[in-house]
């Protein structure tokens, strides 16, 4: 318990708290990128309750957390997946480095609509519903052509955000070892 607590205290100081403790003996990239993931965990869930009207709709609230999202990924978070990486308790596919342009492509398409999400937090209380999600979204990524950033700030903030969090489980799917 204390020992926890000491734990939690000292990842504190990083600025990262959500899920340290079920880290437990992560060191080095391992531990730099669980801690990232979970930066960005809590930022999704806090702009995941505002688009779901859990908690009042505040575009600057959205934009503060999505900007957490975006500082994590692109480079910022294929830097921390060096070659031999793997070390427990990771949860890593060696996949990441036979395919490792693919993982660079989701890791730059969060980035992207990190940003896009940024640009159309303003956009929330357009009445498109789930047209806006799901016909943008699959009429985008089965053309192959993903949006830009100027087009995705045009468009709804709750279908962008459904874009960003696809590709959330698009990558642990494919890079990422289902956890037990
Ligand atoms: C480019 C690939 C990629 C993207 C995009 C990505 N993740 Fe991850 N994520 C991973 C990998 C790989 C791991 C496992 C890392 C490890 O254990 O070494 C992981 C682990 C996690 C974990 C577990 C961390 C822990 O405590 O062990 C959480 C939570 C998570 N991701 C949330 C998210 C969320 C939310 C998003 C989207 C906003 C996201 N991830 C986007 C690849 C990705």
């Amino acid at each position: 318990m204390n020992e926890n607590l000491n734990l939690a205290a000292a990842l504190t100081l990083g600025g990262l708290t959500v899920g340290a403790i079920a880290h437990g003996g992560a060191t080095g990239f391992v531990k730099e990128r669980m801690d990232a993931m979970s930066a960005i965990s809590k930022a999704m869930k806090t702009i995941g309750q505002m688009m779901q009207g859990k908690e009042p709709y505040d575009a600057a609230a959205v934009r503060l957390n999505v900007a957490t999202i975006k500082s994590h990924a692109g480079l910022a978070l294929t830097r921390l997946f060096p070659p031999d990486s793997l070390q427990k308790p990771s949860e890593a596919k060696e996949e990441i480095w036979t395919n490792w342009q693919e993982f660079e492509v989701l890791a730059n398409q969060l980035s992207v609509y990190a940003e896009g999400l940024e640009h159309s937090a303003d956009n929330k209380r357009m009445h498109i519903g789930t047209y806006g999600t799901d016909h943008m979204r699959d009429g985008m990524m089965t053309s192959g052509k993903m949006p830009d950033v100027m087009q995705l700030s045009q468009m709804p903030a709750e279908g962008v955000f459904n874009m960003l969090a696809k590709t959330c489980s698009a990558c642990h799917q494919q890079f990422r070892l289902k956890k037990q």
